[in-house]
């Protein structure tokens, strides 16, 4: 099944999930070659839900002595992306190195769903850690992301267009709800291996979310500065530090994907799509949100 995205941009369904077409032959090398080793720790999301910040936070608790890289890496370039950076070429060896990582311990990120990688990731002990955010302001950053894309130039995409596509699921990486549902599933079968966590609690208390991440890894923050160092990575990685670094304001594209770095730092906020989405939209997607995550025991208080 295939539908049009944007301007010549397809979307294919594959095993369920709406792909870029872009992405289709990383992501199905991804699936083919990936071995995760026991030590890996795998961030794996739906786009716009806190990425970027989690890459910067996941390499800051990996590496906590050597934050001053954050200043001159894009998190996107420590993260790499496994179905881009790892897996993005059809040359294997030309592709990202999979033993040289920029810190102690390899961390990748994915926006494949858990039913795509679910034989990779469960062939090793890797951690996994997901992180969501709650459907409306992940729809209005996905609006204002993709109108960045080289692409947007011949084809913008408009919020109504947005709104209809993301409720029937054909979204880059959608349907978001079982994509969610999915990650979240195996957090429940497998707490060890997996933790779920979500842009808003990560912005209503990063300590005690930053600490349990830590503690997830095996890396935990101990001592008597334990505490300090907390900060000191929750700082790093906030929001208005980050954007105004030269790597992360650069106007230039990665290799992998033609839009600028600095797309990936917006507005950094809670309840943005209050600004973007009518009331008529907001029903419509709070509804469809009530009847997918019913009996999920996740609901964002919908
Ligand atoms: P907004 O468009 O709402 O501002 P992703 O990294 O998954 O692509 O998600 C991007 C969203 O995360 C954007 O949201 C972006 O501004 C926000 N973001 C990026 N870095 C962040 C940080 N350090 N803290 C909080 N939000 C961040």
């Amino acid at each position: 099944q295939k539908e049009k995205w944007l301007a010549n941009q397809y979307l294919y369904k594959i095993n369920g999930f709406w792909l870029l077409d872009y992405f289709v032959p990383g992501i199905s090398r991804t699936i083919k070659h990936f071995r995760p080793l026991p030590s890996d720790v795998i961030l794996a999301s739906f786009p716009k839900t806190g990425t970027t910040w989690l890459k910067s936070l996941l390499f800051a608790i990996v590496n906590r002595g050597s934050l001053e890289l954050l200043a001159r890496n894009h998190p996107h370039e420590l993260v790499p992306i496994l179905e881009a950076q790892v897996y993005g070429s059809a040359d294997i060896e030309s592709c990202y190195n999979t033993t040289d990582s920029p810190g102690s311990r390899r961390i990748f990120s994915t926006h494949m769903a858990h039913q795509l990688l679910v034989r990779n990731l469960n062939s090793s002990e890797c951690r996994v850690v997901y992180v969501t955010r709650n459907p409306k302001d992940t729809l209005v950053s996905m609006f204002h992301f993709v109108n960045k894309w080289k692409i947007a130039e011949k084809e913008a995409l408009q919020i109504e267009d947005a709104v209809d596509k993301f409720c029937r699921g054909v979204f880059p990486c959608g349907p978001y709800y079982d994509h969610v549902l999915g990650y979240r599933q195996e957090s429940l079968n497998n707490p060890k291996k997996n933790l779920f966590t979500t842009y808003e609690d990560l912005k209503a208390d990063p300590t005690t979310q930053v600490k349990k991440m830590a503690e997830f890894l095996g890396c935990p923050f101990g001592g008597k500065d334990g505490d300090k160092e907390v900060e000191e990575v929750i700082k790093s990685c906030s929001f208005e530090i980050l954007r105004n670094y030269e790597v992360n304001k650069s106007e230039n594209s990665p290799t992998w994907f033609e839009v600028p770095y600095n797309s990936f730092f917006r507005k950094g906020e809670v309840g943005d799509h209050m600004n973007f989405l009518d009331d008529e939209k907001i029903a419509l997607i709070d509804e469809i949100t009530r009847i997918k995550f019913h009996g999920s025991g996740f609901n964002y208080g919908i």
